[in-house]
């Protein structure tokens, strides 16, 4: 990858892993600015899983023993060992796979093992629905006490955060990187105020891993969640990250096929007992999503093949150009803080002008650009605490993947510009 140009090899020859990217739509070619909502998969994703699923597939977990099982499971843990490796784990059985981020935040919110006078959990308003609804429902269950720290700009201040992070909190829930406000959140700094107050800490990086690398083991978190198919992989599969004593102190989440060491029963005498497996096993019920792991496994190795500088680089290019594009653009407010924003991945705005309808655009980019369709996301994307915050009924996206170019960043910012024109008059 030629870091920071859409000149040379290195670009051109990453987005030949992605035939999307030559995709027409309605005889347009697609110009995919909505990597937050989900990453294109390379090829070679696609490859292994129909591979896997037409000449493998047998059932994995140590379940039946003949060859295509023996292989499936060896695959499986392949997968948990790439996706440790990957976020810097001390070893796979930190790793639990899961559905996704949302999942692994609906285990944390039900298995943590809140106690009676150390039951507050606290979030921020830029937590996405997946991390904040669990919370309130466990509020609502009246489980938990929630506390909302509310946040300037997209930025956390770390005062505000510790003075409500008490001696009765037992858990921080922390996303690394917004996905409408752009940049990032001081995680590392975030953690230790909370764990200095004896607090667990749960950090998001549904968003953060699409072009930054994190390093669970000096991150000072205690769970770490993702999603596969936000880094390439298929969808349904996801990782939950977490030390493993925190992980064996959580309660039961699901339980099933595939989690019990053993069960005692003797009939007529009282309940049967069952003694469950450690971590990562005991989290993993019924039979799992084998070739999702697979392909996740083979997205990471794609990844592992862009060397993590140059794609930070190349990704805080597009944004800091998309910014700064949109800077000069009188109908619209790009969100955050500038100095931020090419920390993340992304650039959002509000229309400031009554006539810059976001719907209105998003269907301008899909139908009237000269031979382009441009897809990106309009809404409130999933993120209603900080849409009410804000007071905006839709924000507009532009996100950026490792595939994507400087050409495609000034496309959107052009189209933004002759969209205000014709709608606002400008
Ligand atoms: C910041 C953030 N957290 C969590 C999620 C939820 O991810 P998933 O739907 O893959 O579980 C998303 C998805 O957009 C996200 O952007």
């Amino acid at each position: 990858m030629n870091a920071g140009t859409d000149a040379g090899p290195g670009l051109a020859a990453l987005r030949a892993l992605y035939p999307a990217l030559d995709a027409e739509i309605d005889g347009r070619r697609l110009v995919y600015l909505d990597s937050a909502c989900t990453a294109l998969k390379p090829e070679r994703v696609a490859e292994r899983l129909a591979d896997f699923y037409a000449r493998w597939g047998g059932c994995g977990g140590k379940r039946s023993t003949h060859r295509l099982s023996q292989q499936v499971e060896e695959w499986f843990q392949d997968a948990r060992r790439a996706a440790a490796e990957f976020v810097r784990a001390d070893g796979p059985n930190e790793i639990v796979f899961t559905s996704g981020t949302t999942e692994a935040a609906n285990l944390i919110a039900r298995a943590f093992p809140y106690e009676p006078f150390r039951r507050e959990v606290v979030i921020t308003d830029l937590e996405h629905n997946a991390v904040a609804l669990p919370f309130l429902e466990a509020a609502r269950r009246g489980e938990i006490d929630l506390k909302v720290c509310l946040t300037d700009e997209g930025r956390v201040d770390l005062d505000r955060l510790s003075s409500l992070i008490t001696e009765k909190t037992a858990l921080l829930a922390l996303t690394h990187a917004s996905n409408v406000m752009g940049g990032v959140t001081p995680a590392a700094e975030a953690a230790k105020i909370a764990r200095r107050k004896g607090a667990r800490v749960f950090i998001d990086d549904a968003q953060y891993l699409g072009s930054h690398r994190e390093d669970a083991s000096t991150l000072g978190a205690d769970f770490i969640a993702f999603s596969g198919h936000k880094i390439g992989g298929p969808f349904g599969i996801g990782v939950l990250w977490g030390r493993e004593q925190e992980l064996n102190r959580l309660n039961h989440y699901k339980v099933g096929g595939g989690t019990i060491k053993s069960l005692s029963w003797e009939v007529g005498a009282g309940a049967p007992e069952p003694r469950y497996l450690d971590a990562p096993m005991r989290f993993e019920a019924g039979v799992q999503d084998f070739g999702g792991a697979v392909g996740l496994h083979e997205a990471l190795k794609v990844r592992a093949e862009l060397p993590d500088a140059a794609l930070r680089e190349h990704v805080a290019g597009l944004v800091r150009r998309t910014a700064a594009g949109l800077a000069g653009v009188a109908e619209v407010k790009v969100l955050g803080r500038p100095d931020d924003l090419e920390k993340g991945s992304l650039v959002s705005f509000v229309p400031v002008h009554p006539e810059f309808s976001p719907v209105d655009f998003n269907l301008y980019l899909n139908h009237e650009l000269p031979g382009r369709f441009v897809a990106i996301r309009v809404g409130e994307h999933c993120a209603h605490l900080l849409h009410r915050r804000l007071d905006a009924g839709a924000t507009v996206r532009a996100s950026f993947g490792p595939y994507n170019t400087e050409a495609e960043a000034d496309l959107f910012v052009d189209a933004v510009k002759s969209y205000a024109k014709e709608a606002c008059g400008g």
